[in-house]
């Protein structure tokens, strides 16, 4: 299949898109378009001619989608809508971003398939979920779409957006089982899955499960020794965050039997945090104090951040 790729959304995941497509050297484009205004999605596909669209477009923090319930909503569910059914229309592959996070799994068996209920605990989760619906709702029978649910996306880049990065500011840690996605091994999936043109609902997620406490002993042992990471209990953590975060545990057997290969997460997770201390090492001690310092004022409101994060830019 001839690639030729539109994103919209311009944030973490669409920014590793390019990246890797320019790599590549397949056609790839970012476009600005609002996806809650019809006639710009539609403009934006017919001026760029894309075989494969792909929507990272959404308003994500929690917070935030809880005090902005009406925008949270035009963007995640009727934006989703608008993509889609502009897709539809011109025959184009399309490709929606919801989320693992519409699960909520009460330990590592707990493992959610494609087929689970969904049990959002946020407002931003119910959004994710009635995104999937609006993607679907009234389509012609032609009409081709992959939805993806990732979880904790996390990578080797040095981004406030990195959940390895914000985890570098806390001193506390729960204890819960979650499964999670190597942002870097998504773009290959996501490559294959193009390729068999693989269509319906798909977890995508490292193999595995493990639990931000065992995130803080690797964050320890490969970028921070003086960290001393501390268990917190989920209720202690549910009194300082204004929105309860979910546990969540996905089962990829889908993802598996779609032909893709998936590399157990805890593996992945030592190589990518290697990486990152790398990448802390080598890069610019002001960019970097104002990265940290960004996902510190940020973690600030939900937990409790340790005092030797500073340690790396100094
Ligand atoms: N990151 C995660 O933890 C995670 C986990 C699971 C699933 N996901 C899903 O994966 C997708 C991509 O996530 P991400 O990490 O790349 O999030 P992100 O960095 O927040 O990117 C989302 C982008 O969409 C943009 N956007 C907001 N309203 C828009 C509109 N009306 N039209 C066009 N773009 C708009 C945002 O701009 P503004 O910043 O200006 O609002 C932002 O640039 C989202 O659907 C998200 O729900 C993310």
């Amino acid at each position: 299949m001839n690639k030729k790729i539109l994103i919209f959304g311009n944030g973490q995941i669409a920014h590793f898109y390019f990246a890797y497509y320019q790599a590549k050297e397949v056609d790839i484009k970012i476009t600005e378009a609002d996806v809650t205004k019809q006639e710009e999605v539609i403009k934006a596909i017919q001026d760029y001619q894309p075989s494969v669209v792909i929507n990272t477009a959404a308003k994500t923090n929690l917070e935030w989608c809880g005090n902005n319930r009406l925008e949270a909503f035009n963007v995640n569910v009727l934006g989703a809508g608008n993509v889609a059914k502009a897709c539809d229309e011109a025959k184009i592959y399309f490709i929606h971003f919801s989320s693992g996070c519409i699960f909520s799994s009460v330990d590592g068996k707990d493992a959610k398939t494609e087929e689970s209920i969904p049990n959002p605990s946020s407002y931003y989760g119910w959004t994710k979920v009635w995104s999937e619906q609006m993607v679907t709702f009234e389509r012609s029978a032609k009409f081709k779409y992959l939805i993806l649910r990732p979880r904790q996306p996390v990578s080797a880049q040095v981004n406030h957006k990195n959940m390895l990065v914000k985890m570098l500011t806390f001193s506390k840690f729960i204890d819960t089982a979650n499964s999670g996605t190597v942002i870097e091994d998504l773009m290959e999936w996501t490559d294959q899955l193009i390729d068999k043109q693989v269509t319906g609902i798909l977890h995508v997620a490292n193999s595995g499960w493990t639990t931000p406490y065992n995130i803080g002993l690797m964050i320890k042992e490969f970028i921070l020794p003086e960290l001393e990471p501390e268990k917190i209990s989920k209720a202690e953590l549910d009194t300082m965050t204004p929105n309860t975060r979910v546990d969540t545990v996905l089962a990829i057997q889908k993802l598996e039997a779609s032909g893709i290969q998936v590399t157990p997460y805890e593996e992945r997770l030592r190589q990518i945090i290697k990486q990152l201390g790398q990448n802390i090492n080598n890069m610019d001690k002001e960019v970097l104090r104002q990265q940290l310092e960004a996902t510190a004022a940020a973690s600030r409101q939900r937990t409790v951040l340790n005092n030797v994060y500073e340690s790396l830019y100094k």
